[in-house]
């Protein structure tokens, strides 16, 4: 069944040519990494040369989708003499998937993915006051939920109210400095639940285009837990600068953290380093406490071959603030998190400040 269906998609590019080569896409080699799931989800990397007409890409589109039992079309295009994408991890092997498709966003900035393997180490509390403290160094932020189940952030900024919609376009809420976007402002809670993943992901990406963001230095992108298929699809409908990794000091944390981790690599965004969360802290006797056994976030950073970008301590009454619309960064603007949080803003701002952004922009 499933060759059968490689087959049909295969003589679908075939049936397209390429004017430049002479030749059809199949032959020519600019269709790689041709996979068919059992669901008829169709994913191929397209090389495509900055000579060759990016209308290509739509044909080759169109071509597959039209062929029976093809559910889902997903292309990689890729720039085969493009400089490889700059990072600190581990370089691409030939074997890997090539980078996402880039979709143009200079309005927004360096966009900045904020993720972790797993739920609740803290993703919403980072994404929150990194962009809090870069908004207090004068630099313009945006920070949009794409945790569309348990949207986080109207919460922690204190803002539930409905982005008003002006000229027709949707406008970012504000708070702390920040301009902020979630589907918790839009929907009840819950209804969220029941959409299917296609709708999230219209949705998100009408976040990115048609929300009047304005110009932004940096756009911060609190991820859902996990690295399902949602979130490489997330990754793969913007051009993602770079990721930045949260997790615990715990063992198992981190080993979440790494497969999320090498998610991002596989699509080659780059991780510019890790936020260890929850980490040891001092009360105000000078007693230090070590909830979680310590250290996993250099251990993660070194396995990665990335910085520690801060190891922000566990903080009591962290969590009252930010169910009171409070980021540390603002409520408790001296404490040790706050500190450490301070110094993650500063780090992204050296990594991604230095980090060129610019790529070849096609869109399929
Ligand atoms: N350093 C800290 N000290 C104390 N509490 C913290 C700290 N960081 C986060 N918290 C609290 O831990 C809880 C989980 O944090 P947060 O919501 O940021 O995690 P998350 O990774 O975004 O979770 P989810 O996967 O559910 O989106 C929240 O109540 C938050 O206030
Ligand atoms: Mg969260």
């Amino acid at each position: 069944m499933a060759d059968a269906l490689e087959a049909r998609v295969i003589s679908a590019l075939a049936g397209i040519q390429n004017p430049r080569l002479e030749n059809d896409l199949i032959s020519s080699g600019m269709v790689r990494e041709l996979e068919i799931g059992a669901d008829g989800r169709v994913s191929f990397t397209f090389l495509l040369g900055s000579d060759d007409p990016a209308t290509l890409v739509r044909a080759a589109r169109s071509a597959v989708r039209a062929v029976d039992g093809v559910s889902e079309v997903k292309i990689n295009v890729t720039n085969p003499t493009a400089p490889a994408r700059s990072t600190h991890g581990p370089p691409q092997s030939a074997g890997m998937p090539a980078p996402p498709t880039p979709m143009e966003q200079p309005n927004l900035g360096r966009i900045l993915a904020v993720s972790s393997g797993k739920g609740g180490v803290g993703k919403s509390t980072v994404a929150a006051n990194l962009a809090v403290a870069l908004a207090e160094a004068g630099f313009r932020v945006g920070v949009m939920d794409a945790d569309i189940y348990g949207p986080n952030l109207p919460r922690m900024f204190g803002i539930f109210e409905r982005p008003p919609v002006r000229d027709g376009q949707m406008q970012p809420l504000e708070a702390h400095g920040v301009r902020l976007m979630s589907l918790g402002f839009i929907v009840e809670r819950d209804a969220a639940a029941i959409w299917r993943g296609p709708i999230i992901m219209k949705i998100i990406q009408q976040f990115l285009r048609d929300v009047n963001w304005g110009e932004l230095d940096y756009f911060i992108v609190d991820m859902p837990p996990g690295t399902g298929d949602a979130q490489l699809s997330l990754v793969q409908s913007v051009h993602v600068s770079a990721a930045l990794i949260v997790t615990t000091p715990q063992e198992m944390a981190v080993g979440d953290a790494l497969r999320g981790a090498r998610m991002f690599e596989r699509v080659g965004v780059p991780v510019i380093g890790i936020v260890e969360n929850m980490g040891p802290f001092t009360d105000p006797t000078g007693r230090r406490w070590e909830l979680f056994s310590s250290g996993g976030g250099l251990r993660l950073a070194e396995e990665l071959g990335v910085p520690l970008l801060a190891s922000v301590p566990l903080e009591p009454g962290l969590a009252e603030l930010a169910d009171a619309g409070q980021p540390v960064l603002v409520g408790a603007p001296d404490s040790a998190a706050a500190k450490a949080l301070r110094t993650a803003a500063d780090r992204v701002r050296e990594e991604l400040g230095t980090r060129p952004v610019a790529l070849p922009i096609l869109r399929g």
